[in-house]
């Protein structure tokens, strides 16, 4: 008979951090009120790969928009460096304490992508710097916004950003040589937490359906809750039509140009949010061309959804990756902190700019450089 106790004593452990997890969630921190701050703090963590070259250029626009509010001193723009693979590796850890440090004195943060070191690859088994910082800052909500306007196509997707697959995702294990777990975690605060912002998105925004996307038929204790919950909360908006739908007919329907536009505001668990963002992103050209708002209570993360791609690094091509996702995602940031006048000039600078299509980026040499399409953009602010 297989000695189960190592396995049983490792489960009990991670029960107990996930309980622990519950009741911190239930002390429910209120949000910041942006207006009441005498300062802001933004931190901007560039990160791997092509992170540096993108994230600087996002920047460039955000001092340009803010210029005032940076030259008065009611915006700071903190650089933090360190959250580069190098660092995370040789610290042992996904964001090394003093990385970590740094920006929870932050208020909000911009950051590049990051190298996530996957199973068989040359790096440790250290967690993705994202999947932490979403965590250690409790960034709960996972909000990509994905517009194709031609197309009808008008959706905002609500990930829960701390749970299912993802909240003990580095934490499975090998019962024996053949036998390997992994856990999926719902929790009822967490899912509250997550639908309501879904629907209070939905009731300010003048949106009249959110969609809930589970596999509830089969994952029944775990979607089963998320599916419960989102009904529940859903009876708080009579005004709004909550529909639901699995995630396998999802990703077929949003191929369906006349079904697609039906969709407005989605609220899923956090891996079906993964993938299913990807897709819709890709409807707007692609995930470089999306951004991602990491939003808790306390802190808020603001990212490009794409990777670091290490071979436009080692191809010398940084200089012309897309900083499009990035500078989207700089745009919710503005947003976040109560400059939504600049937030939507940059939005509609972005959106001039693809449409126009003067300055064309390609990701190589017979395209634009990253920085001179930074120029395109602020020629449109
Ligand atoms: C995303 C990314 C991350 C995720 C990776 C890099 C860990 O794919 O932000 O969607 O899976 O959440
Ligand atoms: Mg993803």
């Amino acid at each position: 008979m297989t000695d189960l106790s190592q396995s049983q004593t490792k489960f009990a452990a991670l029960l107990t951090e996930q309980l622990e997890r519950v009741e911190r969630m239930k002390q429910n921190a209120a949000a910041i009120d942006f207006s009441a701050l005498d300062k802001i703090i933004i931190g901007v963590a560039s990160g791997d790969g092509i992170g540096p070259a993108i994230t600087y250029q996002a920047q460039r626009l955000i001092e340009s928009l803010l210029a005032g509010a940076i030259s008065s001193g009611r915006v700071m723009i903190k650089p933090i460096d360190g959250l580069t693979i190098k660092n995370r590796v040789a610290a042992g850890c996904a964001i090394p304490p003093d990385v970590l440090h740094a920006i929870m004195e932050c208020h909000v943060i911009l950051k590049g992508p990051t190298t996530t070191p996957e199973s068989g690859s040359p790096w440790p088994n250290i967690e993705s710097a994202n999947v932490a910082m979403r965590k250690s800052l409790d960034l709960f909500a996972n909000i990509r916004p994905v517009r194709v306007p031609e197309e009808g196509i008008d959706w905002t997707f609500f990930r829960e950003n701390t749970e299912g697959a993802y909240a003990v995702g580095s934490k499975g294990f090998d019962v024996t040589d053949d036998l390997a777990v992994d856990f999926t975690i719902t929790t009822t605060q967490g899912t509250q937490r997550i639908v309501r912002a879904a629907f209070e998105y939905a009731k300010s925004n003048g949106k009249t359906r959110v969609t809930a996307v589970t596999k509830a038929n089969v994952i029944k204790t775990t979607d089963g809750k998320f599916l419960r919950v989102f009904r529940e909360i859903a009876k708080d908006y009579p005004d709004i039509t909550a529909d639901e739908w699995y995630i396998d007919i999802m990703t077929a329907k949003l191929l369906d140009a006349n079904r697609r536009k039906h969709f407005q505001v989605l609220a899923l668990p956090n891996l079906y949010g993964d993938i299913l963002t990807d897709e819709a992103a890709e409807f707007q050209g692609g995930v470089g061309t999306a951004g991602s708002a990491n939003i808790g209570n306390r802190y808020a993360m603001f990212e490009a959804i794409h990777g670091s791609a290490p071979r436009m690094v080692s191809e010398g091509r940084a200089q012309y990756a897309d900083p499009s996702s990035i500078m989207r995602a700089a745009a919710m940031l503005l947003n976040h902190i109560g400059y939504s006048d600049e937030s939507a000039r940059l939005s509609a600078a972005l959106d001039a700019c693809k449409s126009e299509g003067k300055v064309r980026l390609t990701g190589r040499s017979d395209g634009a450089t990253n920085a001179e399409w930074t120029e395109y953009v602020i020629s449109k602010l």
